[in-house]
């Protein structure tokens, strides 16, 4: 039998209700993520993703954004309390404020956004809504590395769900966010295995640059 790797040192920056979070926590305590979340960073202070991290013991963070003079002193408050920690990997769960340039280029290739959307479609906000509006017959979730280009990094996994006429914003949503519960940790426990990569502007796998997503579930 191998023996179980170090699980992966990740902090998790998060703006919201944390049901990434959430589902992140819950795979852990089952034993089947092999990640540790040293921290739980938000830039909302009532954020109920904190409460969430802080019933499972884990640390947090808040910062203000009304506390930092520009968008760069911020993010360089946000990389001093990151590398508190010393995680290898910085998750994005929810967290709504676009990361500067010099943030990304900082810690090129560690970083990775779950997205409610079949990227490239539907970058930016209210991705429900817009497809909706579009009549599309499909909607999803894609996890990525984040490069500067909003939503528009290298594209690791995507799960897909199909539009049904008597779909609203919330039934939509409910059915996305039960594929991204299972297809973050399942992200993730590659990354902590050592079997993906960020490297020329692409996705690795297995030391394979990746043509398409994979599509989960695998
Ligand atoms: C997730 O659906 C994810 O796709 C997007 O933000 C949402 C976060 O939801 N990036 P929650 O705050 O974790 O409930």
């Amino acid at each position: 039998m191998n023996a179980p790797t170090t699980p992966l040192p990740i902090v998790v920056l998060l703006s919201g209700s944390g049901t990434t979070l959430q589902a992140l926590l819950d795979e852990i305590r089952a034993g089947t993520l092999n990640v540790e979340i040293k921290a739980v960073i938000s830039d909302q202070p009532d954020a109920p993703g904190l409460g969430r991290a802080e019933d499972a013991g884990v640390e947090t963070c808040a910062l203000l954004p009304g506390d930092y003079p520009e968008h760069q002193a911020f993010d360089r408050a946000l990389a001093s309390c990151i590398d508190k920690f010393k995680p290898k990997y910085i998750v994005l769960a929810g967290y709504m404020r676009i990361l500067s340039e010099s943030f990304v280029e900082r810690y090129a290739g560690k970083i990775l956004n779950i997205h409610p959307s079949l990227l490239p479609r539907f970058r930016g906000l209210n991705t429900y809504a817009r497809v909706l509006d579009a009549g599309d017959p499909e909607h999803g979730s894609s996890v990525h590395f984040v490069t500067a280009k909003l939503d528009g990094g290298p594209l690791i996994m995507q799960a897909r769900v199909a539009v049904l006429p008597q779909d609203t914003e919330e039934s939509l949503s409910a059915r996305v966010k039960e594929q991204e519960r299972k297809m973050y940790p399942a992200v993730l426990n590659m990354l902590a295995a050592g079997r993906l990569e960020m490297k020329d502007g692409q996705t690795w796998l297995d030391q394979q640059a990746l043509e398409q997503p994979m599509e989960h579930p695998l």
